[in-house]
């Protein structure tokens, strides 16, 4: 799959979401209703959050998790690349949170069981490099959820024809079927996904070991 390599986003993303940090913008709130009733809190416990921004998803993991009164213990971790997003979502938090890249994820092989990834993956300029550290950090059987723009396909070319000249960061949108294709490339299988008027997907897909 051929994907627009323009330099530069990662700069835009940076500066558009520093400036976004002191405003609403950036927060899914529309996906997290689905991606919260997919996680198994009493089993699932390591979890990370790419491009987290200000953090609103991992505290209300935070609390599910903390409902349950049992020994095991939890880790929750986010990331994104505008220190600005990290700043706002240390404050009140316990939650680890730290400014990388998801093209680098600066966590050990097999730490997590489930990593989430709301409204960020289209401003991956690398997505298989993501894809391979996604694959690397999360432990055998582990659980992919992310959220995506999802419009027709008239509308995704002509978009996707307009973003290299614009500053917010955004790569590239994806189809349905290209993020199914590039999943099961980089060695993660389909579960499920869910449609959220008017132009949201959520996808569930699982980590399968690599037979080398
Ligand atoms: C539209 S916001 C979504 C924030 C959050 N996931 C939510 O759903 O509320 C996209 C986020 O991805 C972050 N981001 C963009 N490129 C990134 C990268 N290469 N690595 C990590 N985070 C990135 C941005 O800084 C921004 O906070």
């Amino acid at each position: 799959m051929n994907f627009n390599k323009t330099k530069g986003y990662k700069e835009n993303s940076i500066n558009f979401f520093n400036r976004m940090a002191e405003k609403n913008h950036g927060d899914s709130y529309k996906h997290y209703k689905t991606v919260l009733s997919w996680i198994d809190y009493k089993t699932e416990r390591d979890i990370l959050d790419l491009g987290c921004g200000k953090g609103e998803l991992l505290k209300q993991i935070e609390v599910r998790l903390n409902s349950y009164k049992i020994d095991k213990k939890f880790k929750i971790s986010g990331l994104d690349i505008s220190p600005n997003m990290i700043e706002k979502a240390k404050n009140n938090s316990e939650i680890e949170f730290k400014v990388g890249d998801s093209e680098d994820i600066p966590f050990a092989e097999n730490t997590f069981q489930v990593i989430t990834c709301l409204n960020s993956f289209h401003h991956y300029e690398n997505p298989e490099k993501v894809l391979k550290e996604i694959h690397r950090v999360l432990k055998n059987e582990g659980k992919i959820i992310i959220g995506e723009i999802n419009i027709n396909d008239f509308f995704k070319k002509l978009i996707n024809r307009i973003l290299p000249y614009t500053s917010n960061g955004d790569v590239r949108i994806y189809s349905s079927n290209e993020i199914k294709e590039i999943f099961s490339q980089e060695g993660f299988v389909f579960i499920k996904e869910k449609f959220i008027f008017p132009s949201l997907k959520v996808y569930l897909f699982k980590k399968q070991k690599r037979s080398s």
